[in-house]
């Protein structure tokens, strides 16, 4: 056998150890201790370290993997699912992959209710993986017998055969990450974190996370991000900025939410965070969800003012892989509205 050694004469890294290489005796060993990642040439004004916790590395390719497991672990110890039940939730997708890993080794079948908007791509894994897929939408007013959670709550109310999982508020969702996504980021950060930004859908990421790192440090500034056209839409930013009178507004975002664990709420518009999506993958090398995006877009206008000592951690919930079809795609940009966006880059 020949060995070949490579003269490494450009600025590019060895391969890593290969001593260092693990080995699993189980799938389910593919789920948290993902890689927390420094930004480089995007992040070249920072004044401080930023690092992106990249959760696309999960055994389904996404943080859901973590919830989805979690929910279904829980529920099964404290015995509201029941052997043989159906999995039953609404959602982007994410977490159904999550809920199918937990469900294969469970004996759980799983339901998914998702919009029309779920991606082809997404559709088929699901199916790969043994989940049924029941059109719903997130576009109607709760209460609406079309929308998703409407939908969830007939399934189960109509047959006991189904359990709604309730991602939105089940503490099993935020509990999951303060059991994982929390303690790795201060293993990762040797207790150095400052600040952690991730987007924000049930609330459990940011929530869970949040409460973990400020229980090991209060002074941690804990910063949730969302699209400003969404923020706008569900009121979540008036919620969490705790302007007054929102007591008044009415209350269509999730339980998880933790008033007490996150600071601010920071908003981005669509536009500026699929084009920055774009300059990422060009420049850094990584292809991150949009979601990603946005926090990384925040956290690197934290960085410019931050002092040196800072370290800013910002979550990636699943891989930019996962919108080639749609955001990052420059038909469906030009479909869509954001023909500039495939202008410059595509
Ligand atoms: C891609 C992506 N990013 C962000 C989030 C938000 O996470 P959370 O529901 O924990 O707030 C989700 C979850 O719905 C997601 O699927």
């Amino acid at each position: 056998m020949s060995t070949v050694a490579l003269e490494n004469t450009v600025d590019l890294p060895d391969f890593p150890d290969p001593a260092a290489a693990r080995v699993y005796d189980d799938a389910f060993g593919l789920v948290g201790n993902t890689p927390l990642v420094r930004i480089n040439r995007v992040a070249k004004d920072a004044a401080a370290p930023v690092y992106v916790k990249l959760d696309a590395y999960n055994l389904g390719g996404s943080s859901k993997d973590r919830i989805g497991i979690n929910i279904v672990r829980e529920a099964i110890g404290s015995g509201e699912l029941k052997p043989g039940q159906r999995i039953v939730d609404f959602g982007a997708g994410n977490t159904a992959i999550g809920y199918a890993l937990a469900g294969q080794a469970t004996g759980h079948p799983v339901t998914i209710v998702a919009n029309p908007t779920l991606s082809p791509e997404k559709a088929n894994l699901l199916r790969l993986l043994g989940v049924d897929i029941v059109p719903g939408r997130s576009d109607v007013p709760a209460g609406h017998p079309d929308h998703w959670a409407a939908i969830a709550e007939r399934y189960e109310r109509e047959d006991p055969s189904n359990w709604w999982a309730r991602q939105e508020s089940a503490t099993s969702n935020p509990h999951s990450h303060a059991l994982s996504t929390g303690p790795e980021i201060w293993a990762q950060t040797g207790g150095r974190v400052t600040h952690f930004l991730a987007a924000v859908a049930t609330g459990g990421t940011v929530s869970g996370t949040g409460a973990h790192l400020k229980a090991q440090n209060p002074d941690v500034q804990v910063i949730a991000t969302d699209f400003a056209e969404k923020a706008d839409k569900t009121n979540a930013r008036a919620y969490i900025e705790r302007h007054r009178g929102f007591e008044q507004l009415e209350r269509d975002f999730p339980a998880n939410y933790d008033l007490d664990v996150l600071d601010r709420l920071e908003t981005r518009t669509k536009a500026e965070v699929i084009a920055f999506g774009w300059e990422v993958a060009r420049t850094e090398g990584l292809l991150l969800g949009t979601s990603s995006i946005l926090s990384l877009l925040v956290a690197l206008e934290i960085a410019r003012t931050a002092s040196p000592d800072d370290v800013i951690v910002s979550f990636a919930a699943d891989s930019g892989r996962d919108y080639l079809t749609r955001e990052y795609n420059a038909p469906w940009l030009r479909e869509n509205g954001f023909g500039e966006i495939a202008d410059r880059f595509a």
